[in-house]
């Protein structure tokens, strides 16, 4: 009878496989649906004579054996694995060693009995980036040379008249120069003013103002000097030094601490040296 209907196989029971056998299974699953001629080059059974027969484990083609695992070389060139001599226990000790090769940071060749290699590298590079910052430190020095901020060797001195006899000690400390008004001098023969250095002739100290006295002394080796700059005591060999006083464009007074005139050398009668008021 042509239109007797024949019951229907089962759905095939899908087992998870590997390699070829898995894929045998799935193509037999999506046989019923692609027809047998799509079935049977996959199971490469007769599907006229077992339709189905490719769903069972038995008609199934034994899976591949897996290769055996390649052996991984180690960092001496030694390959270990579990199945080798030894390859059990080197699998096991390698967490160990692991957490060893963690802890220690020596290497295996180093036999440095104070620090590791490493230690003792660390101390040489720190040594020389420390000498080339301080060699770096050194020329950038240079860069900057010492500046020595001197005052002017002219200034103005105010007017005439703002002084009174006597020694002035206003301009000892930012110029290095007392001046002195003095109604005769020694050497001009005239009322009027005179600037002393405030050097000491022996070996430079500066020496200070007793008022009391109406004196200069030094406080180095006592060298004494009279208010119109001559030496008279202490190892001072020659007289303070003048320098040029004149009187400036706008009445006051000018002095010019760039040129000296010294008694011993008869400069003290210098127009200069001498400002007549
Ligand atoms: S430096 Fe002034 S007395 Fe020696």
């Amino acid at each position: 009878m042509a239109d007797e209907i024949k019951p229907e196989t089962p759905a095939p029971k899908i087992v998870p496989q590997t390699g070829e056998a898995t894929s045998a299974a799935v193509a037999s699953t999506r046989a019923p649906a692609a027809g047998a001629a799509a079935s049977a080059p996959a199971t490469g059974a007769n599907p006229a004579a077992t339709p189905h027969a490719t769903t069972t484990a038995a008609a199934r083609p034994a899976a591949a054996p897996r290769p055996p695992a390649a052996p991984i070389p180690d960092l001496a060139g030694k390959t270990t694995n579990v199945a080798s001599p030894g390859g059990a226990a080197a699998a096991r000790a390698t967490p160990a060693t692991a957490a060893a090769a963690k802890t220690s940071t020596r290497d295996a060749d180093d036999t440095s009995p104070l620090l590791n290699r490493r230690a003792w590298m660390g101390l040489a590079w720190g040594a020389f980036t420390a000498a080339s910052a301080a060699a770096l430190a050194a020329t950038g020095r240079f860069m900057f040379p010492n500046v020595l901020n001197e005052p002017p060797q002219q200034f103005k001195a105010g007017f005439p008249n703002e002084y009174g006899m006597g020694v002035d000690e206003r301009w000892k400390e930012k110029y290095g120069i007392w001046i002195v008004r003095t109604p005769e001098d020694i050497e001009q023969h005239a009322s009027g003013f005179y600037s002393l250095s405030v050097t000491c002739t022996h070996l430079g100290c500066t020496p200070n103002y007793l008022s009391a006295e109406n004196k200069f002394k030094c406080p180095c080796h006592g060298s004494g000097f009279r208010t119109t700059g001559v030496n008279f005591e202490g190892p001072a060999p020659r007289p303070l030094e003048r320098t040029r006083i004149v009187l400036a464009e706008d009445g006051q007074i000018l002095v010019d601490k760039s040129r000296h005139y010294q008694r011993e050398l008869g400069q003290w009668i210098d127009p200069e040296a001498f400002l007549k008021a």
